[in-house]
């Protein structure tokens, strides 16, 4: 069988919302780029993911032209509940460093950019199989796949982006690279149900029993998690325990009041904290999913992901278009010491909620001391504010 042979300046592996951000951010750049993705766009709009938008992510995808929608269809969030001992305590994110968040799924987010991206005429290849990527250190690097129909495909360009998530098969070509891992004794067990909202913020509550999120998706339906073994079988949680379990930690002397529904999804999410370094190799490039991921407190996955490939697309635009090279030398550095904070703030606000097992009096005394010295000062309170709403870049 014939190979079809094409071209294109970036050639980027994985169309969730890092490897379209950055084919759009080249695009409005002058740089063509063509993406490859072996999931369906239906598949990846189904995958339940994190709701959370930081102040500059929601710019991003404004200013740069991808959507206003976020403004229109999000909620813009001034706060969250921290609660322990049964009571909240509101964090003003507005008060304390003037900024907010965004309850905006990442399922909004792939469809906006899927959505400028075929607007602009972007070339993006879904449900692609038998991808390789070949010659990343020689100023000619290729990706090989199939396409949908069967026919094969080798395109050549100047730079690859491993966009392709935290089971990457790009990160593999990364030579001598260096992986640093962090474990942790739970896991989320995730719920998506039919409900109204039972606070105006999300909830994020530390009980005797463990920790809960009380999160949204819209009027009528909302996300909660609570903290599981990583053994855990969704088969074992009827709706009953569930809710039994999440009206526990939940209760408390203020008489807040969760609201119930039917629950329609159930699964158990992965917990852990990696990084890759390099993150470059060669003419490779990896972003996203694919060079890091946190643990799910604090929603910074996706938000790590849309900074690295504003950082790559601004790199990019000098390497190829001003012919300046040695700015592609600063991407490991400027990517990682931003996502090295939010592993810090991620794990931090992770042993701050979580309970342990096995924990003694001591460490649960200590952990509920160093919940009161996070509400009780406004420089503790602004410390969580800051990280949550998102560095400046
Ligand atoms: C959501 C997920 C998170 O991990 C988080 O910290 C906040 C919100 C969510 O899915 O809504």
């Amino acid at each position: 069988m014939t190979r079809r042979l094409g071209r294109t300046q970036v050639g980027i592996v994985g169309g969730g919302p890092a490897g379209l951000m950055l084919s759009h951010l080249l695009h409005v750049a002058g740089i063509e780029s063509v993406v490859i993705e072996i999931r369906s766009h239906d598949e990846i709009e189904q995958t339940p993911r994190a709701g959370i938008l930081e102040r500059d992510s929601v710019r991003l995808l404004v200013d740069s032209g991808v959507s206003d929608r976020v403004l229109r269809d999000g909620h813009e969030h001034q706060g969250i509940d921290l609660r322990f001992g049964g009571v909240s305590h509101r964090i003003d994110f507005q008060g304390l460093v003037g900024a907010s968040t965004w309850l905006y799924p990442q399922t909004d987010v792939f469809l906006d950019l899927a959505a400028a991206r075929a607007r602009d005429g972007g070339d993006v290849r879904y449900s692609v199989v038998d991808t390789q990527i070949v010659d990343i250190t020689t100023d000619r690097p290729g990706m090989l796949f199939s396409d949908a129909d069967g026919v094969e495909h080798e395109i050549r360009c100047d730079v690859l982006v491993g966009a392709d998530g935290s089971h990457s098969m790009t990160r593999s070509a990364v030579a001598g690279r260096r992986e640093y891992f962090g474990q942790y004794p739970y896991a989320w067990f995730g719920i998506l149900c039919e409900a109204p909202p039972s606070n105006d913020v999300l909830i994020y509550t530390r009980s005797d029993r463990g920790f809960a999120l009380i999160s949204q998706r819209t009027e009528s339906v909302q996300r909660m998690y609570f903290q599981c073994s990583p053994e855990e079988s969704v088969d074992d949680w009827s709706e009953d325990r569930i809710w039994s379990e999440l009206q526990s930690r939940l209760a408390g002397a203020d008489g807040f009041a969760l609201q119930e529904g039917r629950i329609f999804s159930k699964s158990v999410l992965p917990f852990r904290s990696y990084v890759c370094e390099p993150i470059r190799h060669g003419n490779l490039f990896l972003a996203g999913d694919a060079a890091h991921t946190v643990p799910p407190t604090g929603a910074k996955g996706l938000n790590l992901a849309l900074a690295d490939v504003r950082v790559l697309a601004e790199l990019l635009e000098r390497a190829v278009l001003k012919k300046d090279d040695s700015a592609l030398d600063t991407y490991t550095e400027r990517a990682l010491s931003r996502v090295w904070k939010a592993q810090y703030f991620s794990t931090w606000l992770t042993t701050l909620l979580h309970t342990l097992p096995g924990a003694s009096d001591f460490d649960v005394r200590r952990q509920l001391a160093e919940l009161s010295a996070v509400v009780d000062s406004e420089h503790g309170a602004a410390f969580l504010a800051e990280s949550y709403t998102g560095w400046p870049s």
